[in-house]
């Protein structure tokens, strides 16, 4: 399937605000699939549970970083700023992904971290690749 085009309904992904999420991993075939914009309950995590993408996790509160994805926007909208929660910036440092310095610019820049938890990040009105 060329990228960008998830299975079932397109023009439904900008009738309801959703937008399309590509998982992509060197060992398994790319999945596209919808996330409903702004849900506030549909975590990248709980997204790839459903669709049966294999996105490591153990804890899934935010506190082991298993889950650790990599983030690009493919949106023709551009970047959105997303905020980090604070469960992901003690990870991420720990992890040295990010340093505070990073996160302090990230935030007063409003833009988004490419080093993001798969079970804290919820979907937004962004077409995105994730690299897990
Ligand atoms: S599953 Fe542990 S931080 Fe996401």
């Amino acid at each position: 399937m060329p990228f960008g085009q998830a299975e079932g309904h397109f023009e439904d992904s900008r009738r309801y605000a959703m937008a399309l999420i590509t998982f992509s991993n060197p060992a398994h075939k790319d999945k596209t699939v919808y996330a409903v914009a702004c849900s506030h309950t549909d975590t990248l995590l709980k997204l790839a549970k459903e669709h049966k993408v294999p996105v490591h996790f153990d804890c899934q509160d935010g506190k082991c970083g298993h889950c650790m994805v990599r983030l690009t926007s493919v949106d023709t909208k551009g970047r959105m700023g997303y905020y980090l929660t604070e469960e992901e910036k003690t990870v991420l440092r720990g992890l040295d992904k990010l340093p505070q310095e990073e996160i302090d610019q990230l935030a007063v820049d409003d833009m988004p971290s490419e080093w993001r938890l798969a079970c804290q990040m919820m979907g937004r009105d962004e077409d995105i690749l994730v690299e897990y």
